[in-house]
């Protein structure tokens, strides 16, 4: 009789609830039970609630089985694997959260074990790197200019755009730099992507390269993602040896080698130029612009600076073509996002939908609403420097340009929930204080004016002359926006001029008592 197939994820949400003791409990009732078994290390399918999801692969269909502990394992067994238990959720391809989505970069994330090339060769491994070979590095770049594909770091920049910048600098040396520090909170799409398809960054990478000419990677990463970390460096190490990366790959006479780095704990040096000084070995403080890093960024040379998802989504514009991309989304918004939910939230996870999906569809459809059970109050979506945005706002369609409108921002695609106990002038004061922390200290606005901004809000709050420092606080907010030198500065407003404006309530000293 074959081995049954069983899937336990190897991700960080996953193992911080306990999937690796549940892998060791089903290991070991295999062995008493004399059970024939195949233990898969998976990525995560993204339903980060329902972790961890163990499935078992019985006749070809894979049953899903949720918050299981090493205490259901027995009972797994004796059910006969595959078969009735408690926490059975029935076919994973039959779960609502799951067979919703529009899933064109996440699509291998839960379905492989993330650390074997076999199984990402079984699964269009590679394919696209070899049809860029075969077309060649002006239609890669094409195809990525149709696709519509914008960056998902946060600023939104047109992929193709940079890379023909790339491309036409002429250059002795160009770099791929994948900025993987994920710094932004409620964030976690590029480490899903990075533990469950860490060969698809590779080949994504190797697909940049090869695109603007350029046979140096570097990896990004934040020193907070330990496991992906590993999972990565032992990847990367296994893509080399198998001939995937290094010099002359697969015989096509295409060199290109990716080394990781690891941060040091700052948000700041997610800021492309930061990072780039962080990865020469010096302080992350932000450079001037120009030049761009496209003309001259790591060490100089003309350097492709992607986020991990705008990477990841480049293989299967390659391989389905560029149309098939931006025929998804709405406007100037294309393709799919991998919206992420946090905070005070019922079901927590990773969503890949196209744009136009409203909030109100992710949290109260996808999400469940609040995970207390309380009214949403705010909304923050876009990380620290994004604007808290009231309940009436939920029906906004998620799309940059209407985003914009509003005062908001999309950012990396984290969407933060808070329940009607939330204190909203303290969050407005936390963003404040986040950048005076934050802070690289190259330009006053930001650096004194964050200080500032934290006296500012404590005045208020604590009812001092409050239409005085109000007027004040505006006019900080305008300084700042205008004359920081990066998006640090200036975007960290955002939070506080919406609080102004949608939670001024919360600044009344009667609630405080
Ligand atoms: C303070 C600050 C922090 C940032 N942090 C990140 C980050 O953690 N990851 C990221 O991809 N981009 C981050 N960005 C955006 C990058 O500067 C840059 O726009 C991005 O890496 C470019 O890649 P993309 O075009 O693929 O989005 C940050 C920007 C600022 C101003
Ligand atoms: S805005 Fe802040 S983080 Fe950006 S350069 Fe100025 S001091 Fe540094």
């Amino acid at each position: 009789m074959p081995a049954i197939k069983i899937y336990v994820p190897r991700e960080t949400t996953s193992v911080s609830v306990g999937a690796d003791e549940v892998a060791l409990a089903i290991a070991r009732q295999a062995k008493q039970t004399g059970t024939k078994i195949q233990l898969v290390r998976n990525g995560s399918w993204g339903a980060c609630w329902l972790e961890p999801m163990v499935e078992i692969e019985t006749e070809g269909t894979r049953i899903a089985y949720g918050n299981m502990t090493p205490e259901d394992v027995p009972g797994l067994f004796e059910s006969g694997l595959g078969g009735k238990h408690d926490k059975c959720l029935g076919p994973v391809n039959e779960i609502d959260y799951l067979i919703n989505q529009d899933r064109w970069t996440f699509w291998r994330c839960g379905l492989t074990e993330a650390l074997s090339l076999d199984d990402f060769l079984l699964h269009q491994g590679f394919n696209a790197l070899q049809k860029a070979w075969d077309i060649g590095a002006d239609a890669v770049i094409d195809a990525v200019t149709e696709s519509g594909l914008r960056g998902r770091g946060g600023a939104g920049f047109p992929a193709g755009i940079k890379w023909r910048t790339v491309a036409d600098t002429e250059s002795d040396q160009k770099y791929i730099a994948c900025n993987a520090d994920e710094g932004d909170s409620g964030t976690f799409s590029d480490r899903m992507l990075m533990e469950g398809d860490p060969f698809g960054l590779i080949e994504s990478m190797a697909i940049a390269g090869y695109a603007v000419g350029a046979n140096k990677g570097y990896i990004y990463l934040r020193s907070e993602y330990p496991l992906t970390h590993t999972i990565l460096s032992r990847a990367i190490k296994n893509a080399r040896e198998a001939g995937w990366l290094g010099n002359d790959i697969q015989g096509s006479g295409f060199d290109f080698d990716i080394e990781l780095h690891l941060g040091a704990g700052s948000y700041v040096c997610g800021e492309e130029t930061a990072m780039l000084e962080s990865l020469e070995g010096k302080k992350g403080i932000v450079r001037y612009k120009p030049p761009l890093p496209a003309h001259e960024g790591l060490f100089g040379k003309p350097t492709v600076v992607n986020n991990v998802v705008t990477l990841a989504s480049v293989p299967n514009i390659v391989n389905l073509g560029g149309e098939r991309y931006s025929g998804m989304g709405v406007n100037r918004s294309k393709g799919t996002l991998a919206f992420q939910l946090a905070g005070n939230i019922k079901r927590g996870g990773l969503v890949e939908k196209s744009f136009g999906i409203t909030l109100r569809e992710l949290i109260e459809g996808y999400g469940g609403g609040t995970a207390s059970g309380r009214p949403v109050k705010a909304v923050q979506v876009g990380g620290p420097l994004g604007a808290y945005l009231p309940y009436s706002q939920l029906d906004t369609p998620l799309d940059y340009e209407a985003f914009t409108e509003i005062g908001a921002m999309i950012g990396h695609g984290g969407i933060v929930v808070f329940d009607d106990t939330a204190d909203m002038a303290q969050q407005a004061r936390f963003a404040m204080e986040f950048c005076a922390i934050e802070s690289c200290g190259k330009c006053t606005p930001c650096r004194i004016g964050s200080t500032r901004g934290v006296e500012v809000i404590d005045r208020m709050i604590n009812d001092e002359k409050r239409d005085e420092n109000y007027d004040l606080l505006v006019e900080l907010c305008d300084t700042m926006e205008d004359a920081s030198l990066c998006a640090m500065g200036g975007m960290t407003p955002y939070p506080v001029r919406s609080v102004l404006r949608h939670f001024a309530d919360d600044f009344a000293s009667e609630r405080k008592q």
